[in-house]
């Protein structure tokens, strides 16, 4: 199975991410990624036997990280990968340091800090005119474990475990 760790929007999110994918002008062989399949991931983790997933489930259950507020803020044109995404220019700490807390129970800790995006639409050869994201504000109180399969001509996503992240009052 292949597996990663991600954010998962709620349906207020995915909605504004929608209209934000449905305002890109693209051409071609381009798509837009389908809303349900929107994702922030945090660590990679790839093709695995299924008797790895308890120790994978080990792992994000023995996270204690913070609850966050992250704002989508810009689209970004990927050339490498051929991908627009919804990026957060500037992520909270707490986010990159559970993302770097995961590379590094997976062994990969030299794998690039999390650069927080969501990927709107894949196949874009050519960067879209450049244009304004209307900011998308997002509370993130929860990450999860997800499955993809991707023999199909959109990837399929399952989230197979969530776990919250820790709520922390407000200073008065
Ligand atoms: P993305 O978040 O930029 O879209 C599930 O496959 C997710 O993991 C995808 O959304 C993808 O990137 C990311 N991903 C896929 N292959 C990857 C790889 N080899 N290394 C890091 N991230 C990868």
């Amino acid at each position: 199975m292949r597996l990663f760790y991600a954010l998962w929007p709620d349906v207020r999110v995915q909605e504004h991410l929608a209209r934000a994918a449905a305002a890109l002008p693209l051409a071609g062989a381009a798509r837009r990624v389908p809303r349900d399949n929107f994702h922030v991931t945090l660590a990679f983790i790839g093709e695995v036997a299924p008797s790895q997933l308890p120790e994978l489930q080990r792992i994000g259950g023995a996270q204690r990280a913070p609850e966050c507020a992250i704002v989508f803020d810009g689209y970004e044109y990927w050339p490498y990968s051929q991908v627009v995404a919804a990026v957060v220019r500037e992520s909270p700490a707490a986010l990159i340091e559970l993302s770097t807390a995961l590379q590094r129970a997976l062994s990969r800790s030299g794998a690039p800090p999390l650069r927080a995006h969501v990927t709107l639409a894949r196949k874009v050869a050519q960067a879209p005119v450049q244009q304004a994201l209307s900011p998308i504000p997002w509370n993130v109180r929860s990450f999860s474990l997800v499955s993809s399969d991707t023999r199909g001509a959109h990837s399929v996503y399952t989230v197979v475990d969530t776990w919250p992240l820790l709520y922390e009052q407000p200073p008065p």
